[in-house]
């Protein structure tokens, strides 16, 4: 009689430990902890590739996701994935994005500057991770929309003199408010200031973004959105 409950009990273990690998996520992807962030119908849904260079590119960021996240603080894939379809949705010429780490997240928004036709200009202080970030951008193929600058973007970024699109402030949580107050001017009417993981930033940072009638802002995942507002006509 023990013995068959024992059987039992193993049987059912087994069953539940094969559900269990049937219904789970795919590992490596959103490992960032924000994976679907509610819309559990679209949990899942990996992005398709349209053709071969976006698989190339899409395989490179997997590859990341997977084996060099460790260390690199890097955005969720389902927050790359926001990146990418606001940065081709406004049709972006010109990405500022400060916090390079290994180029995940600017991996991401090559996807969508390679149909804009647009660029990348990258900051960031650490050499290690820039490094690492630069064999990320060839072997995706992408090195030739980049511009990876070294040093204090307190400091470098004040060189910037284009237009910006889409500024993306993903680096000293400390230094999100400066980043702004030195970069909103350059960002053109109807671009975008998105800014990764607000929480730890300060209260200045977040009336800057709410408090100004000439910004719109909202959150999705981890990704805080701030429009430039259009002057109406
Ligand atoms: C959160 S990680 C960026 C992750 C990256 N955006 C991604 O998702 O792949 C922050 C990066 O900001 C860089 N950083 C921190 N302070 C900086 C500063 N003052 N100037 C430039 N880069 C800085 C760090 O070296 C680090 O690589």
């Amino acid at each position: 009689m023990v013995k068959k409950i024992m059987l039992v009990i193993l049987a059912a273990a087994l069953l539940l430990t094969v559900v269990e690998s049937l219904t789970a996520q795919p590992p490596g992807r959103g490992s960032g902890g924000r994976r679907g962030g509610g819309i559990s119908a679209l949990q899942g849904h990996a992005p398709l590739p349209a053709n071969e260079q976006e698989r190339k590119i899409l395989s490179v960021l997997e590859d990341m996701d997977r084996n060099q996240r460790r260390g690199m603080m890097n955005v969720p894939e389902q927050d790359g994935r926001i990146l990418r379809l606001l940065t081709e949705a406004v049709g972006a010429k010109h990405v500022v994005e400060i916090g390079t780490s290994n180029g995940y997240s600017g991996i991401w928004f090559c996807l969508a500057l390679r149909t804009t036709g647009g660029k990348l200009t990258t900051h960031d202080i650490d050499e290690g991770r820039a490094s690492l970030a630069r064999k990320n951008f060839k072997r995706a193929g992408v090195d030739n929309m980049v511009t990876l600058v070294m040093g204090d973007a307190h400091e470098t970024v004040t060189k910037i003199k284009e237009p910006i699109d889409v500024l993306f402030i993903d680096a000293d949580k400390e230094g999100y408010t400066d980043y702004l107050k030195k970069l909103l001017p350059l960002v053109r009417p109807g671009g975008l200031i998105l800014s990764h993981n607000i929480d730890m930033v300060g209260q200045g940072f977040i009336d800057a973004i709410t408090k100004n009638p000439n910004l719109e802002t909202v959150q999705a995942q981890g990704v805080t959105m701030t429009l430039k507002k259009r002057q109406s006509k």
